[in-house]
């Protein structure tokens, strides 16, 4: 894991989406690493409980916020109970692969709900806070199957391109008001992901680099697109895939 400390986000206030678990942990202990203070979002507390435990025990600041983001009553809440914050991590999302003609509606659905529906209006709440307040910055979490055809991904890389787009039409919409909005894409990265670690390396062979990623090289570029030293990206999806969606 990476140890390296920035310091340039002290005094900021950071809300990470799905940071119990995966990518989204990984980002929270960077960003708190950095100097900010860190709202660990999920949906189960024990773990949370342990990446603030992680947080605190480095002489880090973190609490634990739940909320279903498939649930748009509960993004609602999440949107007004957190307060301000400087910057917003759309991490949390579902990857479900299926032949298409196999894909139920419910898996569509939730899938949209969770990667799409939520950060939009997630974004709605927090976005008009950053921009009265003339700072902030939002990084949202795509995939390399947003910009790549995978068989069985239609639905996951639909729902990562619509983030991307998004994330354009932020840049356009937030931009002169001094908040940024960038996206990362993601090659295959080891997490407790339901595919398992076989489907992540057979994926990872497919990248120039020949390997699948640890979330720590995630959380690293999410750190930079969220601090002061990213002051002139915006609108932009990085990838950071090996090289996959390039060649
Ligand atoms: N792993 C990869 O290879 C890869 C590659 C490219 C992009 N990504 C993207 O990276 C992001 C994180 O993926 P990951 O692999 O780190 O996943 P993960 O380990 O399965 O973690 C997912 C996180 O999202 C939260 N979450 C999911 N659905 C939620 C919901 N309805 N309400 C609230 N929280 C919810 C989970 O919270 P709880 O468990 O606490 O409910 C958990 O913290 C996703 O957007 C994914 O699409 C992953």
């Amino acid at each position: 894991m990476s140890a390296i400390a920035q310091n340039n986000l002290d005094g900021q206030r950071a809300l990470v989406t799905g940071a119990t678990s995966g990518i989204g942990r990984a980002i929270a202990l960077q960003l708190a690493r950095d100097g900010a203070e860190v709202l660990v979002h999920g949906r189960d507390a024990a773990r949370g409980a342990e990446t603030v435990e992680e947080i605190t025990d480095a002489g880090g600041k973190a609490s634990f916020v739940a909320a279903d983001l498939a649930d748009a009553a509960d993004v609602q809440r999440l949107g007004s109970e957190v307060g301000d914050v400087d910057i917003l991590i759309n991490n949390a999302g579902i990857a479900l692969f299926a032949p298409t003609a196999e894909f139920e509606v419910s898996s569509f659905d939730k899938m949209f709900a969770g990667n799409v529906r939520a950060p939009f209006f997630l974004v709605a709440a927090l976005a008009p806070g950053m921009a009265a307040r003339g700072r902030g910055s939002i990084v949202s979490v795509s995939s390399m199957a947003g910009g790549v055809g995978l068989a069985g991904g239609a639905a996951y890389g639909a729902t990562k391109a619509s983030l991307e787009a998004m994330t354009r039409a932020w840049a356009a919409e937030f931009s002169a008001s001094g908040v940024r909005v960038n996206a990362i894409a993601p090659g295959p990265v080891y997490t407790p992901s339901p595919s398992g670690p076989e489907f992540i390396t057979a994926l990872g062979e497919t990248t120039p680099m020949r390997r699948a990623s640890q979330p720590e090289e995630i959380a690293e570029v999410v750190a930079f697109l969220a601090s002061p030293r990213a002051s002139y990206i915006t609108g932009t999806t990085v990838a950071a895939d090996g090289g996959r969606r390039a060649v």
